[in-house]
């Protein structure tokens, strides 16, 4: 009887450790590619039809506080690309939003999108992992309307 029981527990504690889940593997340029292709397809522009700011004002606020949290550390404070951001062994260099032909400039909805979908460079597919379309609209208009408007472009 109680050798029964221990076995019933043996097996038990077996079945609890082979139910582990597998050590985390690290992410392969392939796996970083189908994820931004699913956020490239989850992507809606409609989506920010239906977003409404009381003030201009309010939607840089927020978005100040998204880019000190979600964006800094690799695109840098000012946006220069110099957040110094170690990804894989390499330090990253995303390209300054400061640039005067800045490949967003007259593309606001372009913005959103690679903001939503990342890429396969180091940045996180936002839109799946984390910002909410309002947050991705709100740093959208922080980087055009104050960054872009009231500090100096290169
Ligand atoms: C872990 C690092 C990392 C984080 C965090 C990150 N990015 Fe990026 N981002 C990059 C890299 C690297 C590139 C450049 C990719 C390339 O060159 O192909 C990039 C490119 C971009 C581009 C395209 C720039 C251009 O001129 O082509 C935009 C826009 C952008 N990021 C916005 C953001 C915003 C907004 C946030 C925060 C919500 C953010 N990123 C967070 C690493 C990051």
């Amino acid at each position: 009887m109680t050798r029964s029981i221990g076995r019933v527990i043996a097996i038990s504690l077996f079945a609890a450790c082979s139910n582990e889940p597998p050590p985390p593997v690290q992410m392969t340029a392939e796996t970083r590619a189908d994820s931004v292709g699913i956020a490239s397809m989850a992507f809606q522009p409609a989506a920010f039809d239906t977003i409404a700011w009381e003030t201009r004002q309010l939607a840089i606020d927020r978005g100040s506080v998204v880019f000190s949290i979600s964006c800094s550390k690799c695109h840098g404070e000012s946006a220069r690309g110099n957040g110094g951001f170690v990804f894989q062994g390499d330090t990253l260099r995303p390209p300054s939003f400061m640039a005067t032909d800045w490949r967003f400039t007259d593309d606001p909805m372009g913005l959103r999108k690679q903001i939503f979908m990342g890429n396969v460079a180091g940045m996180p597919y936002w839109g799946l992992v984390g910002l909410k379309y309002r947050d991705i609209d709100a740093v959208s208009v922080f980087i055009t309307e104050l960054l872009r408007t009231n500090y100096s472009l290169n």
